[in-house]
């Protein structure tokens, strides 16, 4: 991907899943990525899994005092940031009745304040020289999902929360949200029994669920110089699903 080599990457999220995936492809493209996550074990196992990594650093991304120690770090370790992947996120499978206020609470902590947190702190070391803010958003940020009202609130939040950002940023800064469909990741087999699954592939046009290389490939191309027309954009790939 052109412009990408020798960019300094932070991916939130970046030990795990669609983020660990996101963390190898920028790597593999030269760039210099830092992982900012929460599990104790992916980050402590991540520079052997993620050969090349610069460094995985335990940070909340909901607490903002976290997230400026950790990019005062990123600042140490890389000299500054020219790429943000704000992509760490929790959910909860739980019908709207019997959804506790600190569920909901933390549900929008961690996906829709932390993208914020994170996006601030980028932003902040990006509108002189230019840079690029991606986000995880998600289909269920593009239309109601039942079970997921706290978590779909959040992604529908996190779309314009990139398309107001890229407003004013631009020109010096793009920001686009990333929607995904279904994806294979340690979330979604939290979450799913196998027969869920099959049952989800089975409602999808392309039929299965996105392998998590697939997210990171839209990143790579969205933080590269051959998308460099694209900001404000809320991306779905998802196999058909929202078609
Ligand atoms: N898997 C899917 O089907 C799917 C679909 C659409 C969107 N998404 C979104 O993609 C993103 C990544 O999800 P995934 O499926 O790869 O899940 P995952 O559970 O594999 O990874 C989540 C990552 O977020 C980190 N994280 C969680 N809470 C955090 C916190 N408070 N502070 C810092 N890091 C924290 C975890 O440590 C982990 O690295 C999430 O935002 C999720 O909502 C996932």
């Amino acid at each position: 991907m052109k412009g990408l080599a020798g960019k300094r990457v932070v991916v939130t999220g970046g030990t795990s899943g669609i983020g660990e995936a996101t963390s190898r492809r920028f790597v593999e493209e030269g760039a210099r990525v830092v992982a900012l996550a929460a599990g104790e074990l992916e980050i402590e196992t991540a520079r052997e899994r993620i050969p090349g990594l610069e460094a995985a650093l335990r940070c909340d991304v909901a607490d903002a005092a976290q997230v400026e120690r950790a990019f005062a770090r990123v600042d140490g370790l890389l000299g500054g940031v020219d790429v943000l992947v704000a992509n760490a996120g929790i959910s909860v499978r739980r019908p709207f009745l019997e959804i506790r206020e600190e569920e909901w609470r933390r549900v929008l902590d961690v996906n829709l304040t932390g993208v914020f947190l994170c996006a601030q702190q980028a932003a902040r070391r990006m509108v002189a020289g230019g840079g690029v803010i991606l986000m995880t958003a998600s289909t269920n940020g593009l239309s109601g999902h039942p079970l997921y009202a706290d978590y779909n609130a959040s992604k529908a939040g996190v779309i314009l929360l990139a398309r107001t950002m890229a407003l004013e940023l631009a020109p010096a800064v793009r920001v686009n949200a990333v929607c995904p469909g279904y994806v294979l990741t340690p979330m979604q087999q939290a979450e799913y029994t196998p027969e869920m699954l099959a049952e989800v592939d089975a409602s999808i046009p392309l039929r299965r669920h996105a392998r998590p290389e697939e997210i990171a490939a839209l990143f790579a191309f969205l933080a590269s110089d051959e998308s460099a027309y694209v900001t404000g954009a809320a991306i779905a790939i998802d196999g058909g699903e929202t078609a």
